[in-house]
């Protein structure tokens, strides 16, 4: 069968190889960094019912729509069914309403229009402003997980999924793409992918892999900011029911509320910032719908970049279509073997591969039919579970580069401002950042020194590398990570996707505490050098990557719900819905975000392996809290063990660190006394035995 190498591990990239890997062509993934660390695992989270480009850019809307409905049936479990609602509030909003309500029913999307007080109604977060309001089949989805099923399934079906792998240039014979040269971070290792056809899916970079072929692709990049607040101050994903502006959609997701967005454009995908008056449009535009954000803690703000098919003319990027384009260079431009996917939106990103698919089959001579339309995917948790890539006993540098007491240190990448020990990267790069400390306005910058613990597979032991790094008032732990990676040792790997603590991929200890790099602030960690290491409590693949096989493992095994699907829109008792944030009594039971820093900090897994840990115990009381369907008592014959929810000493390290407020101890607590009810039925009223899970049977749940 065909090779194809797909360039670019974000969504696109993902539902590429599942197409093609379902068509059985032999398919490789080469991502420069973590899966989904691009535009893909920051973006908005709005699965989208095509509503909010129903009246300007129907092509848009009607893909939207189709999709959103495809993507509910093969990836069930991904999405909050919370649906959107447009709010109108003013005369100028009543007055598109019309307009509004008959371009989604040309588009095929159901728009119910409600008045003042039944909007309220369905939606209490909503402000006093609000007029009237339509209701559309929006969704909240999890940004980075919805791709990773994508990326699961096709490893599952053969597909090799190579991270930290960048594409350097594209191998050309007679004109015709015929492979890719590529460079290893993870082993150094620099190297040729032969390929009988090359897709290029690098999103906002798209047009720097078309450069290597020698042709161009209309490719406009256009950033836009995001603001996450603590609390989820509404249920349905609410719009502004306007022409798109900025700052005019409130998103629930897990237990913060998401303020989006605003639309420039760059000519450099890697020139992105994070601009102070954006952030405060975010807040006061978002809090007109939901007046709650305006009070609540800042959480994150982050920017990410739009690949958008366009020219050179748009100055915002909000006149631009979002629907996508598969460039055929055979066709187009005479370039045989390469194919450029660009454009569209996350919602369309099974859509985007099938098209490539289809002029990918058609150049390569191969029959075979889309079939992702029915193809229900694996969860997301098998992706990690089954990712050879990282762990790969043949992927190890070559040992003359890697003695790090010897003369030859562990040498970063050579670029310009780099030195042996010590690398000074020269750009700021504050795309996320936290504002809880921030001197807000201001950009001066300073220089904060960073020790990373540096290891290899195999190096003999880990060594420190000193970074410096210049830093803004928001620069975050991961922002200085990546600008080091970016502009000073490409050697230097880490993991990250979401940038604003949803995604749980960016766990690192820093100063000798369990965080998430990307809502830790530099400016408030104590003066001098900042420590940064990797997890403990789990094997280090490279740097700052842990295995979270473990981890995986045992949350998948939980059978633990990742989102609530419907907790809104009238078809759930209001009672069930969580508003705040910060008490215990409304920790939502999905609010964990799997980082694994609640493990990593656990005196217990420190020196016991075989205990189930802090998360994986965690979960497993949410689904016994809250069965859904599951079975809860081989949940709690599984966890009934002296290296079950006994095992645990007490310490609370795991709550302490947990970033989201799922608080594992609680969890722990709470199935002792579920399992101490039941031990106590099993032994009361003649019933001794009788119904209690005999021995064996608690010896296989283990
Ligand atoms: C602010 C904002 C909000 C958004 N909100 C939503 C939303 O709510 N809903 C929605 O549906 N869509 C949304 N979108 C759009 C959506 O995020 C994008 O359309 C989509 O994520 C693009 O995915 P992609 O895979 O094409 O690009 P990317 O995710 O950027 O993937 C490209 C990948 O290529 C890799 N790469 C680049 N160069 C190389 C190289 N040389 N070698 C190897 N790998 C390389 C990058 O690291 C990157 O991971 C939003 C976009 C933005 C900017
Ligand atoms: S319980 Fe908290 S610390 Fe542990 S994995 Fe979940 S979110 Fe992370
Ligand atoms: S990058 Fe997603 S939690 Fe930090």
């Amino acid at each position: 069968m065909p090779h194809v190498v797909v360039v670019g591990g974000g969504g696109t990239g993902g539902a590429v190889a599942h197409d093609l890997a379902l068509r059985g062509l032999r398919v490789t993934v080469l991502e420069r960094g973590e899966v989904t660390s691009g535009t893909t695992g920051r973006h908005h989270g709005l699965l989208h019912s095509g509503a909010r480009y129903a009246v300007a850019d129907a092509t848009s809307a009607v893909e939207c729509i189709a999709e959103n409905r495809i993507l509910r049936r093969i990836a069930p479990g991904s999405f909050e069914e919370n649906d959107g609602l447009f709010v109108a509030l003013t005369d100028e909003d009543l007055a598109y309403l019309p307009g509004f309500v008959e371009a989604c029913r040309a588009c095929d999307i159901p728009a119910e229009v409600l008045d003042r007080a039944e909007a309220l109604r369905r939606e209490p977060g909503l402000g006093p402003e609000v007029r009237a309001a339509v209701q559309v089949p929006d969704g909240t989805m999890d940004a980075m997980r919805l791709p990773l099923r994508f990326f699961a399934t096709a490893q599952s079906n053969g597909a090799v999924i190579r991270t930290f792998t960048e594409v350097v240039g594209l191998r050309r014979q007679d004109g015709a793409v015929t492979g890719v040269a590529y460079r290893d971070d993870v082993t150094g290792e620099e190297g040729l992918l032969a390929a009988d056809l090359v897709v290029n899916a690098a999103g906002p970079w798209a047009q720097r892999i078309a450069e290597m072929a020698g042709v161009d692709v209309p490719i406009r990049c256009s950033p836009g900011v995001l603001v996450a607040v603590r609390g989820r101050w509404c249920d349905m994903v609410v719009n502004r029911l306007h022409r798109s502006g900025d700052g005019d959609i409130v998103l629930p997701q897990r237990g913060l509320s998401v303020i989006g967005t605003s639309s420039w454009v760059v000519d450099d995908p890697d020139e992105l910032h994070l601009p102070e008056d954006h952030i405060r449009t975010m807040v006061t535009e978002g809090s007109r719908l939901v007046p709650a954000v305006a009070h609540a803690e800042i959480r994150a703000a982050w920017s990410a970049v739009r690949p958008l098919i366009g020219d050179g003319g748009s100055t915002t990027g909000r006149e631009l279509s979002r629907t996508f384009k598969c460039f055929d260079h055979a066709e187009r431009d005479g370039v045989e073997g390469f194919v450029t996917i660009s454009g569209g939106k996350a919602t369309t990103l099974r859509a985007m591969a099938e098209a490539t698919a289809d002029v990918v089959c058609r150049r390569l001579g191969v029959e075979a039919p889309c079939r992702t339309r029915e193809q229900v995917l694996l969860p997301h948790t098998a992706y990690y579970t089954s990712h050879e890539s990282m762990r790969s006993t043949t992927r190890r540098a070559p040992t003359a580069t890697v003695t790090p007491n010897a003369d030859a240190t562990p040498a970063p990448t050579a670029r310009p401002g780099a030195v042996a020990r010590t690398v000074t990267t020269s750009r700021t790069a504050t795309t996320g950042g936290t504002a809880t400390t921030s001197t807000g306005g201001t950009t001066a910058t300073s220089n904060r020194v960073l020790r990373v613990s540096r290891w290899k597979p195999g190096w003999p032991a880990p060594a420190q590398l000193e970074y410096v790094v210049p830093v803004e008032p928001r620069t975050t732990v991961l922002d200085a990570l990546r600008n080091i990676r970016w502009h000073g040792d490409a050697s230097l790997t880490v993991r990250h996707s979401c940038c604003h603590s949803s995604c749980g991929t960016c766990g690192v200890r820093v100063n000798g505490a369990e965080v998430l790099g990307c809502v830790t602030a530099l400016a408030d960690l104590p003066a001098g050098p900042v420590t940064v290491e990797p997890m403990a409590n789990a094997p280090v693949l490279s740097d700052l990557v842990v295995d979270m096989t473990r981890l995986y493992d045992g949350l998948e095994r939980s059978g633990r719900p990742l989102v609530r699907q419907v907790e809104t829109t009238g078809r759930t008792p209001r009672a069930k819905v969580h508003r705040s944030g910060t008490s215990p009594a409304s920790v939502r039971l999905e609010d964990c975000v799997e980082c694994g820093l609640c493990v990593s900090a656990c005196p217990i897994t420190g020196t016991d392996q075989a205990y189930l840990g802090p998360a994986v115990l965690g979960a497993a009381a949410r689904v016994v809290a809250e069965p859904r369907g599951k079975d809860v008592r081989s949940v709690l014959t599984w966890v009934d063990d002296h290296d079950g929810c006994w095992r645990c000493h007490l310490s609370f390290a795991c709550s302490e660190v947990c970033p989201t407020g799922a608080d594992p101890a609680a969890g722990i607590m709470a199935l002792r006394g579920a399992l101490t009810r039941e031990h106590l039925r099993w032994r009361s009223d003649g019933h001794r035995g009788a119904d209690r899970p005999a021995d064996e049977e608690r010896t296989a749940a283990r």
